[in-house]
């Protein structure tokens, strides 16, 4: 079964052409984020407009790319929650329009779902159940994935998603939008240990996660420095931010996992890219004898494979929708 899927809930719009949930055929992206780069963060106006420009284009070129005509797609899956709204409606829109044109089947998908099932594509032997710790710039979850559409919440974080944590705590580090590569590449110049950042941790609910007192550390320390001229030690601080992040992360998805009873690890998300995440995730896992799933760099931030993946298994489950299909700037997981 030949999918076009559909991603536009941020600032990339992503069109592929995924065959039965497991083969990537085309994977077309068009990245906005040298625009929003200008402006230190994602210009939600800016992000719907672009969005329009590249759509029509871009299906034209995964279509190509796959080798497909329009006969030979059998169904159009679209990330329609959660995302910026305007950026959803874009790609719903035109996926919407697609599906009735070629009178094929529309397919829903959760934008987290498909970050985890980015995962699919990556290990042709991966299947649910397993554990996912979905960390991206939007969202951030620990998942217990019991199949591939039925998937609980855990643990979550309370206010910003460890990306967002991320890009914001670069952008006071004069690093480019968005931070986390940046921030990752700087903290490999240091040991850290120089900075004592604060952990949080949320009474009553062992597994969620809050990362605002972080950010809003990291925010003081570089303006105290620009204000008493103090010399920052930028590569330090990098590396002492992502060391809480990742602390707060992995020993939580490790008890979730034994919670859950699963032996089995993904993560998933653009912060999975994460060197140093990556680092303590694997070294986690091998202590607690679990088996650890990294997606590649590639499938890690957002793309259109990964909603054709996750879409096929909704296909699966009858999980179809009908033309008053909405868009949701919120949105659970599990329904
Ligand atoms: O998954 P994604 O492309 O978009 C959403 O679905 O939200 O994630 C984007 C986020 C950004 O916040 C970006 O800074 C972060 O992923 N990111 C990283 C790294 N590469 C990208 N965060 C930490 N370390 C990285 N190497």
């Amino acid at each position: 079964m030949k999918i076009l899927a559909f991603e536009s809930t941020c600032d990339e719009t992503a069109v592929a052409v995924v065959e039965d949930g497991r083969k990537i055929l085309s994977d077309a992206i068009a990245s906005q984020v040298d625009m929003h780069a200008l402006y230190g963060g994602v210009v939600p106006e800016i992000a719907s407009r672009k969005h329009v420009e590249a759509i029509a284009a871009l299906t034209e070129q995964a279509l190509r790319e796959a080798g497909c005509t329009r006969q030979d797609i059998d169904a159009v899956a679209v990330s329609y929650a959660p995302g910026l709204i305007g950026a959803v409606l874009v790609g719903l829109s035109f996926a919407k329009s697609v599906a009735y044109a070629w009178d094929v089947p529309l397919i829903p998908v959760h934008h987290v779902r498909g970050h985890i099932a980015a995962n699919y594509l990556a290990f042709p032997d991966l299947e649910p159940p397993f554990l996912a710790l979905a960390i991206s710039g939007g969202n951030t979850l620990i998942v217990d994935v019991r199949d591939y559409t039925d998937l609980k919440i855990l643990g979550a974080t309370r206010d910003d998603a460890a990306g967002e944590c991320f890009d914001k705590a670069a952008r006071v580090l004069g690093l480019p939008y968005p931070g986390g590569k940046p921030m990752d590449q700087l903290a490999h110049q240091s040991q850290g240990g120089v900075y004592h950042l604060p952990h949080a941790h949320v009474d009553g609910a062992e597994l969620d996660m809050s990362f605002s007192g972080l950010k809003t550390a990291v925010v003081n320390l570089a303006h105290h420095a620009g204000q008493t001229g103090e010399t920052l030690d930028r590569a330090a601080l990098a590396r002492d931010f992502i060391q809480a992040v990742s602390d707060t992360l992995v020993p939580r998805a490790m008890k979730a996992a034994q919670m859950a009873g699963r032996k089995i690890i993904c993560a998933a998300g653009g912060v999975a890219a994460n060197s140093f995440i990556r680092a303590d995730l694997q070294a986690a896992c091998d202590k607690a004898g679990c088996r650890l799933y990294l997606p590649p760099l590639s499938l890690c931030g957002d793309n259109g494979s990964m909603i054709g993946a996750q879409g096929y298994y909704e296909f699966q489950a009858g999980h179809t929708a009908a033309m008053d299909l909405n868009a949701y700037a919120t949105r659970e997981i599990g329904k």
